[in-house]
């Protein structure tokens, strides 16, 4: 039985008081709900603050982004380490990181070692661009990304993969629920083919691209989508709240 986990990833949206008031809105209705984990990735300046809201419920926080070192001179930018006592998960490999800042295989390869060895639990992102797609090439790429990122890793203690085809983020062009769960028994398969049956039958893999409440039922219902990474739709409090709802009360069936 794979626990289904929905994550909001906020991206650069929110100042920290605004952080603030949208985990009020919705904590105490997340909190109730069961049968799901549920993860907000907020800014990494908010993390502290949401931290202090949540803490004590089940709620769980997420970051959007690390380096792969530790500590040095990289201005800028944060560390495993410095995530490791905020936040339970880490989004790595985003398609927006890939695209904007020219994330590869390689980078976000260091990034998933990195977060193990810090006790981060990543959610690496895959998918593929809309010419990938229209040119019959989903599989290719969809393989690539996995293998790539977790190249030389070992049978990770903690991983999900989030199957984020690019076409479908912030488009509103959600893709269907067979498509999407055609590529993620893919992944699976792939995984399957790295550390085993077993370990590809327990791996939670999400669907993310214009998730809303309106569209979950058609992704969770779904035998191989085990929640969704959820971007606009999470910056509503009742809407993110219904998403959490519909996954807890389908995947209960
Ligand atoms: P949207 O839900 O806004 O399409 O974003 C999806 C996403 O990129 C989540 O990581």
């Amino acid at each position: 039985m794979r626990i289904p986990i929905i994550a909001g990833n906020w991206k650069m949206n929110t100042t920290v008081s605004e952080a603030a008031d949208l985990v009020r809105a919705m904590q105490a209705q997340l909190a109730a709900l069961t049968g799901v984990e549920r993860v907000l990735c907020p800014p990494f300046v908010s993390l502290t603050t949401v931290g202090q809201i949540i803490r004590g419920s089940a709620v769980k926080l997420g970051a959007q982004n690390m380096h792969y070192e530790e500590k040095g001179a990289y201005t800028g930018e944060v560390s495993p380490l410095m995530l490791g006592g905020l936040c339970e998960y880490v989004i790595l490999g985003h398609s927006e990181r890939r695209q904007y800042f020219g994330e590869t295989d390689e980078l976000v390869n260091r990034k998933v070692k990195a977060a193990l060895k810090a006790g981060l639990k990543p959610i690496v992102c895959v998918g593929e661009r809309l010419d990938e797609n229209e040119a019959g090439k989903t599989e290719e790429v969809i393989v690539r990304e996995v293998r790539g990122g977790l190249s030389g890793v070992e049978a990770p203690t903690s991983l999900v993969i989030a199957y984020e085809p690019i076409w479908a983020i912030g488009t509103g062009k959600a893709a269907t629920g067979p498509q999407a769960n055609a590529t993620i028994s893919l992944i699976r398969r792939t995984v399957a083919q790295l550390y085993g049956d077993g370990f590809a039958e327990g791996l939670r893999v999400q669907y993310g691209g214009s998730v809303t409440a309106a569209n979950i039922a058609e992704f969770i219902s779904q035998p191989h989508i085990d929640g969704a990474l959820v971007g606009g739709a999470s910056l509503k409090a009742a809407e993110f709240v219904s998403i959490v709802e519909q996954t807890a009360r389908i995947k209960k069936g």
